[in-house]
C-alpha cells in the first residue's frame, strides 16, 4: 500500500479533529482510499497548548509555511483560517507541486479565482468541501450528485451561530444580546461576532455555492449582505402570528436582471422544512431542473461534523492522486466553461415583505401609509394593528405585501418613513414562500 504524507497548517477545532478521524480510523480510511495515510508534521500558533488530539508522533512547528513546503509533506489541511497568512500557505503549497484540503470559506470566496488558476497550472487538487454548511456534503451535491440539472435556484440556512439566535429568541423569548453573549460562550460564535451576525460569514458560503451551482468565478463583492442585528423580539412574534418563521438565508438565483447572491433574514412559512431548521443546525435547498427541490440537512460546524468535510476532500484527492485526469472539475463546469454572469442589485429582485412601522394611535395615519403603498402598486395580503408592551400612544403596524421589485418597496417606503405619524425606522424583512 502506497502512503501519502499529511500536513496540517492549524490544529485547533477543525484541525484536530482531523488528526483524530486519521489516527482513530487509519484502517477505514485505507479501505475507503487505497493507501496509507500519515499525518507527519503540523503546525500551531502556541506549542505548548494542550490540545484534544494526540500529536507526540508529529513533527511540530509554529511556521505555517514550514509544512507549506516541506518536502516530506505531500498533501496540506490548511485548518488556521484567516485570508492573510493563510492566502500564502496555500499558494506556498499550492507551488510546492502539494495538493491542499481547506474548511477557509473566506479564503475561497475571496481569493479561490486566483487559487483555482494557481492549482490548475500547478497540476494539483485545491478542494473545500468543509468550507460551506461543515459536514454537509452540498459541494459534492452541486458538483456530482445534481449535475445533470440546471440549477434554478438555493436557498441555505449556512450560518449556524445566527440560526441559533434566531432559533433561541424565538423559543425563549430571549434578546439579541443575552443570546449571543451565549452563544460566544458556547463556542459556536466566531472570535469576532461581526462576521457571524453581520452576515459576513453566510456570504462566504453563498457565493461559493452560487458559483457552483451556476458556473461564474467568486464574485463576493456582488453579493448582498444584511445581517441579524436588527431583529427585534417583536417581529419574531408577529412573525409567529402571521404563520412564519423568521430565519437568515442565503439565495443564489437565476433573475431577470442577472444572477441575485443575498444573504439576509426571511419570514418564511413556519410548515415549510426549512422553517423548521433550528439551533446550530444548516440546511441547504436547491432547486434543479430535473430533480426539482432537495434538500440537504445537518450540523454546519463542530470539530466532528467539519472534519468529516476535510477528510472526505482528502481521501478524494489521494484516490486522484492515482488518476489525476479522472478529477472532477472544482466549479462543477470545466475551466472552459467558468464564465461571467450579470449580477442582479438587491433593488432589482422582487419579493413580498412583512413591514413594521411604529406610529401614533391617531386618525389618518393608517391613510397615509396605505397610500404611500398604492401609489407604488403594492398590495397588502395581510394587516395587524398591535400596541407594543410598555408604549402609550403608538401602534406598531404590521403589514405583508404582496410580490414587487424592490426599488418600488423602497419608493414606497420612503413615503412612509415622511408619512405623518409615523414614527422611526421601518422595519423591513423580505417573505419568501421558497416554492
Ligand atoms: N470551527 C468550526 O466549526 C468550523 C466549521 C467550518 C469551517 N471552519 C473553518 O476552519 C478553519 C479553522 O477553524 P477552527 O475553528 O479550527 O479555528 P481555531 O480553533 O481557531 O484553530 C486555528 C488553528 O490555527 C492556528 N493558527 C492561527 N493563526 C496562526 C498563525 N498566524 N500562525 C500559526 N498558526 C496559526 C492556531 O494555533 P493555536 O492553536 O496555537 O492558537 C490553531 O491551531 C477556519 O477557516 C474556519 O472558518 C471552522
Amino acid at each position: 500500500v502506497k502512503q501519502v504524507r499529511v500536513g496540517l497548517v492549524g490544529l485547533g477545532t477543525v484541525g484536530c479533529g482531523a488528526l483524530n478521524i486519521l489516527q482513530k480510523s487509519a484502517e477505514l480510511m485505507t479501505q475507503r482510499s487505497g493507501c496509507e495515510i500519515k499525518v507527519v508534521m503540523a503546525s500551531a500558533r502556541d506549542l505548548t497548548r494542550s490540545r484534544p488530539c494526540d500529536t507526540t508522533q508529529l513533527e511540530l512547528t509554529t511556521d505555517p509555511m514550514a509544512v507549506a513546503t516541506s518536502p516530506n509533506v505531500d498533501v496540506v489541511l490548511e485548518l488556521m483560517g484567516g485570508t492573510d497568512t493563510a492566502k500564502s500557505v496555500v499558494e506556498a503549497a499550492l507551488q510546492s507541486g502539494k495538493h491542499v484540503v481547506t474548511a477557509n470559506k473566506a479564503l475561497i470566496a475571496r481569493h479561490g479565482n486566483a487559487l483555482f488558476a494557481l492549482a490548475a497550472q500547478q497540476g494539483v487538487q485545491l478542494t473545500f468541501e468543509a468550507a460551506v454548511a461543515g459536514g454537509i456534503p452540498i459541494i459534492k451535491a452541486l458538483r456530482e450528485g445534481l449535475a445533470a440539472n440546471k440549477i434554478e435556484w438555493l436557498a441555505g440556512i449556512i450560518n449556524g451561530t445566527t440560526n441559533f439566535i434566531l432559533t433561541e429568541m424565538r423559543e425563549k423569548k430571549r434578546t439579541f444580546e443575552d443570546v449571543l453573549k451565549e452563544a460566544q460562550a458556547l463556542g459556536y460564535a466566531e472570535v469576532d461576532p461581526t462576521f457571524d451576525v453581520e452576515g459576513i460569514d453566510a456570504a462566504h458560503k453563498l457565493v461559493i455555492l452560487a458559483s457552483l451551482a451556476f458556473g461564474m468565478p467568486f464574485n463576493f463583492e456582488a453579493c448582498y449582505t444584511e445581517g441579524v442585528t436588527k431583529i427585534t423580539q417583536a417581529d419574531i412574534q408577529y412573525a409567529d402570528a402571521l404563520g412564519f418563521r423568521i430565519k437568515h438565508l442565503g439565495f443564489a438565483k437565476q433573475g431577470a436582471q442577472g444572477i441575485e447572491m443575498r444573504v439576509h433574514p426571511v419570514l418564511v412559512p413556519k410548515t415549510h422544512l426549512l422553517g423548521q431548521v433550528d439551533g446550530v443546525m444548516n440546511a441547504v435547498l436547491v432547486k434543479g431542473d430535473q430533480v426539482g427541490q432537495t434538500l440537504y440537512y445537518g450540523p454546519g460546524a463542530g470539530a466532528g461534523p467539519t472534519a468529516s468535510a476535510v477528510i472526505a476532500d482528502l481521501l478524494d484527492v489521494v484516490r486522484l492522486m492515482a488518476a489525476p485526469s479522472a478529477a472532477v472539475a472544482p466549479m462543477a463546469v470545466q475551466d472552459s466553461a467558468v464564465k461571467t454572469r450579470a449580477a442582479a442589485r438587491i433593488d432589482q429582485i422582487k419579493s413580498a415583505y412583512y413591514l413594521r412601522i411604529s406610529a401614533e394611535d391617531k386618525p389618518g395615519v393608517l391613510r397615509g401609509i396605505t397610500q404611500a403603498l398604492a401609489d407604488e402598486s403594492i398590495s397588502v395580503e395581510a394587516m395587524n394593528q398591535k400596541a407594543p408592551a410598555n408604549e402609550g400612544q403608538t401602534v406598531d403596524l404590521v403589514i405583508l405585501t404582496n410580490k414587487v421589485v424592490e426599488a418600488s418597496m423602497n419608493a414606497a417606503l420612503e413615503k412612509i418613513s415622511q408619512s405623518a405619524g409615523v414614527l422611526g425606522e421601518v422595519m423591513r424583512i423580505r417573505v419568501d414562500s421558497l416554492n
